[in-house]
């Protein structure tokens, strides 16, 4: 469960109390899911507050933007600012960062493309998601509810929408009292949490699904990628069968809020011995480094939060494409 209090809200260039941020109910967002998001991490580093990863996930967010053809009236920088801005003026740490575009204003009707894009971030104190669970080993239950396909909602975009499905997974799990779900592709093959992506390991390689079986293309997914294979553990995407996962030596969670969190049990069959296994351990320990900012190889992952100098109090420029 996310604690949901924090101090301000960055709204198109002004930081609002945290109570103050609202929006109308007839908004286009709201009604048809039509937003798109980032979720991101700040950490109290060596020195000092930073983010992980923010130019990756500024960058997602940009293109997940682009798949809804939502024009978005900032640049790439204007965003960065945005979010280091939030980060400062709440001055929390571990922080979970919410930067969000969407359409605010009333505007129903599902082709409706007249109301502005505007962009949100909110800042609240960050904890562990899948609980104490999530270092000793989370219980995950095969899901009933397959992914979508991209062919229907595109994976590949981080939009509002794509959580329908994760939540009704994610529903289904809790309710049969496990800490997560593993939600299975069109066709069968593993693919990912509800908010998480999923690794395997096998006789020493490192598997995870890929795009072909409608994940979401996890930035936490493809650090675990960079330290395996600097660990050098050999890293293999492809399709995974549910058996594989059921017979896996390891496995465990990655993303942004779960971070790394090993697969204790998958459906009432035990991972490995039950325990976070050698290599999942090896991984999980650079990774907590990495992002306290003790690993200089990984130094450039991390973006220093500069005191908060200047609050962009302009209204965001329209662009071509929006009425
Ligand atoms: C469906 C889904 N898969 C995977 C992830 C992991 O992605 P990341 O590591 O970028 O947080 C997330 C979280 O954003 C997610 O919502």
């Amino acid at each position: 469960m996310l604690a949901t209090q924090g101090k301000k809200i960055w709204m198109d260039g002004v930081l609002v109390d945290f109570a103050d941020a609202k929006i109308h109910v007839l908004n286009h967002t709201f009604h048809y899911g039509v937003g798109v998001f980032e979720g991101i991490r700040g950490y109290a580093t060596t020195s000092g507050p930073a983010i992980f990863r923010l130019a990756d996930h500024v960058k997602r967010l940009i293109a997940s933007a682009r798949i809804y053809r939502m024009p978005i009236p900032y640049t790439a920088e204007e965003i960065t600012r945005a979010i280091l801005d939030a980060q400062a003026a709440n001055d929390i740490v571990p922080s979970y960062i919410r930067p969000i575009l969407y359409r605010g204003e009333p505007a129903l009707g599902v082709k409706n493309r007249a109301g502005k894009v505007s962009l949100a971030v909110g800042v609240i104190p960050a904890k562990k998601y899948l609980g104490e669970s999530s270092e000793s080993g989370v219980r995950a239950k095969i899901s009933p509810l397959r992914k979508p396909r991209s062919d229907a909602i595109p994976s590949f975009a981080k939009a509002d929408g794509n959580y329908l499905n994760s939540y009704l997974a994610g529903l289904d799990a809790a309710d049969d009292g496990y800490d997560e779900a593993v939600l299975l592709d069109a066709n069968g093959h593993v693919a990912e949490g509800t908010g998480e992506n999923i690794f395997l390991v096998r006789d020493g390689t490192v598997y995870t699904p890929g795009l072909e079986s409608d994940i979401l293309l996890g930035i936490t997914r493809m650090s675990v990628i960079q330290i395996a294979k600097d660990l050098g553990y050999p890293v293999v995407e492809k399709l995974i069968g549910v058996n594989e996962l059921l017979t896996a030596d390891e496995a465990f969670f990655s993303g942004t809020y779960a971070e790394i969190a090993p697969i204790r049990e998958v459906s009432h069959y035990t991972v490995g011995n039950g325990r976070p296994g050698p290599i999942t351990r090896d991984i999980m320990d650079v990774f907590y480094r990495v992002v306290r900012g003790e690993e200089p190889k990984y130094a450039s992952w991390l973006t220093p939060v500069p005191p908060l100098a200047r609050v962009v109090t302009r209204s965001p420029r329209r662009e071509k494409g929006s009425a």
